[in-house]
């Protein structure tokens, strides 16, 4: 029941309103329940959602106000919600068995004390998430602050949030889940819908391009050559913005674009394409139609060139004084997925950090034999990829960074501060079917 490509238009999922507003809080209500959602045309197909949206409602959020969501579970299985990408307190984190249980509710307290960034939520419930996301479970969370407000760059319907995954449809329409089914899932679905198209006009437009996949790197470009300029990383701006033909994005990464239509002709059609293969075989595929209507280009403000060189200033690198070692590699026997060895135990601390301090982590993917990716991603920071296998990682791929990719024998270290929240936090491959198959550790920042 797959339509053809680029047939149904690109929606944008609603921006959520809060319930009540003091000067500085936002206060939400979300209820986590199953609905029957339109994805294919001619079906209704059960799904997992956040206030019956899929993906869930957008909440957008400004540096300095507080959001607090106060989350109910009217699903039949536990909940927990994760803000990924976020600096919040452990209680609200979303821990793995912090669960919501049926029928119950639960407050999470989000400070917005971090750079503007494209983050997300989705479920982190122990060994559900990767179905509970895959069925649903996720939506774009939009922090802005006084840098992105004062920067040239599209507003309003100009700057758009793309959550990009892929989903595999039994003949009903029903979503089929079968764990770490890699590149099984032939339905590329963008904010809900199979490869949608969106009508554009002769202007710069703001992709937030959001990986929100369990299992499937992606590889973007544009069909007719153009370049995006990439302006934000995982947690925010880049210092200086990037020109790029490609942009790989595996599960959980972001990255935002700017793309100029001004010079495309008008009644063309721009094709989002991944070109991501695990092997040497090219493969390509289509991830939506950017149709450029036949308007005049008009100055709308962003340019590449009256952005200013540097959008954020450089962030100084802090001088680790500790360096630990995590090794991401599968059972050979069993193909449990584990992380030094070790699966996920909530009552092990696999690292103890004393606050303040700056460490190196150095990951390494074992799994050559097996030949399977992996995507790190630590709670509670943004990290700097110092190197990959031994080369310095390019500015746009280095920092802020929450989720580092692992091609299959990488070896990649990253620096990162813990001077915000003590507690307890999750890390983790956010190949989210390895994750719920317990490839997770825990650290915990301590006083
Ligand atoms: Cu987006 Cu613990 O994950
Ligand atoms: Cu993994």
């Amino acid at each position: 029941p797959v339509p053809a490509p680029f047939s149904v238009p690109l929606r944008i999922p609603p921006v959520l309103a809060p319930t009540r507003s003091t000067p500085d809080t936002d206060y939400y209500n979300i209820q986590i329940r199953e609905t029957e959602q339109k994805i294919l045309p001619g079906v209704r197909t059960k799904t997992l959602t956040y206030n019956g949206s899929f993906p869930g409602p957008t909440i957008r959020a400004r540096r300095g106000r507080n959001t607090v969501v106060t989350q109910t579970n009217g699903m039949s299985t536990p909940a927990t919600v994760h803000l990924h990408g976020a600096n919040v307190p452990a209680s609200s984190d979303g821990y793995p068995l912090d669960l919501i249980e049926p029928g119950q509710s639960r407050v999470y307290h989000y400070p917005n004390n971090q750079p503007a960034a494209t983050l997300w939520y989705h479920d982190h419930a122990h060994h559900m998430e990767a179905e509970h996301v895959y069925r649903g479970l996720a939506g774009a969370y939009l922090l802005s602050d006084p840098i992105d407000q004062a920067l040239p760059l599209p507003q309003g319907k100009f700057d758009v949030p793309l959550l990009i995954r892929d989903a595999k449809f039994d003949k009903d329409g029903q979503f089929v889940f079968v764990p770490d089914d890699f590149q099984n899932r032939p339905t590329i679905l963008v904010n809900g819908l199979p490869q949608p198209y969106l009508k554009v006009q002769r202007r710069v437009y703001r992709l937030r391009l959001i990986n929100a996949a369990n299992i499937q790197p992606f590889t973007f470009r544009l069909s007719n050559g153009m370049q995006f300029l990439q302006i934000a990383s995982d947690g925010g701006f880049l210092s200086i913005p990037a020109v790029r033909q490609e942009i790989d994005l595996w599960p959980s990464e972001r990255a935002e674009v700017l793309v100029d239509f001004r010079s495309v002709a008008p009644g063309t059609n721009v094709v989002l394409e991944d070109t991501f293969s695990f092997t040497n075989v090219e493969s390509k595929r289509s991830i939506m139609q950017f149709q450029v209507g036949h308007n005049a280009a008009q100055f709308d403000g962003p340019h590449s060139n009256t952005l200013p060189d540097r959008l954020v200033d450089e962030v100084p690198l802090g001088h680790a004084t500790n360096t630990r070692r995590f090794l991401m590699q599968a059972d050979p026997n069993t193909l449990e997925f584990l992380i030094n060895g070790k699966p996920f135990d909530p009552n092990r601390v696999d690292a103890t950090i004393k606050h303040g301090t700056t460490e190196i982590w150095e990951i390494v993917n074992g799994d050559t034999a097996l030949q399977i990716p992996h995507a790190m991603h630590l709670h509670l920071v943004q990290f700097r990829v110092l190197d990959r296998n031994g080369n310095p990682e390019p500015a746009y791929d280095a920092y802020p960074k929450d989720t580092v990719r692992l091609h299959p024998g990488d070896f990649v270290r990253i620096l990162v501060t813990f001077n915000s929240y003590i507690g307890r936090y999750p890390f983790h491959c956010h190949f989210i079917d390895h994750s719920s198959h317990s490839m997770m550790g825990q650290f915990e920042v301590v006083a």
